[in-house]
């Protein structure tokens, strides 16, 4: 079976180099929107979502989750804008994990789907249980008790991305 949609999973790629130009607003609210209709746990849209276009902001992102791998490259690959995913601890909400990676995933497919390249950038849980982390939430209107899921770093393709790697084998089984 084929259809656009299924050909767009297919040809999704991890992009890591970005065009310094800036996305426009109405690519950068596509993919926000796409990510506020991922399916959430009871429906109860626990994430919360914060682009990040600041392009002091952007460093100083690059910085912290530098620093969490101790080297100083930008594990941003120079992303003009970083989409940033919080969702409730598993104290609070058991679901904070999966609703924010389904956010992320939403956004990284819709991301493709309109000529923009993307990567979930790992390292935001460490980021923001830092005082500087706790400090940024609370800047950015959120409650300083949220977790960071993941990042996007989202911005025009520099570069074609590679082909995706071969499926293993028996990746699925079906069984009736
Ligand atoms: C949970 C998760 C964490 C990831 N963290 C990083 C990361 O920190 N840096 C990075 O360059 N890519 C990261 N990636 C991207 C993966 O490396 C990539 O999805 C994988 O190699 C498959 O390539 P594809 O996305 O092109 O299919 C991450 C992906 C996931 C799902």
């Amino acid at each position: 079976m084929d259809n656009d949609f299924l050909k767009m999973l297919r040809e999704r790629r991890s992009v890591r180099s970005f065009k310094s130009e800036q996305i426009s607003d109405d690519e950068l609210n596509a993919v926000l929107e796409a990510g506020t209709y991922a399916p959430t746990g009871m429906n109860y849209q626990d994430p919360w979502i914060v682009a990040v276009q600041n392009p002091d902001l952007v460093q100083r992102l690059s910085r912290m989750n530098a620093a969490v791998m101790n080297t100083d490259s930008d594990p941003y690959y120079g992303a003009p804008t970083i989409v940033l995913v919080f969702a409730s601890r598993p104290e609070k909400w058991p679901n904070g994990m999966a609703d924010g990676s389904l956010v992320l995933g939403n956004m990284m497919n819709a991301a493709h789907a309109i000529g923009l390249g993307s990567c979930w950038i790992n390292r935001e849980r460490e980021m923001f249980d830092t005082d500087e982390g706790r400090e940024l939430l609370r800047q950015f209107g959120l409650p300083d008790s949220l977790m960071g899921v993941g990042a996007l770093a989202l911005g025009y393709p520099a570069a074609p991305a590679r082909p995706a790697r071969p499926r293993k084998d028996n990746y699925y089984r079906v069984v009736r």
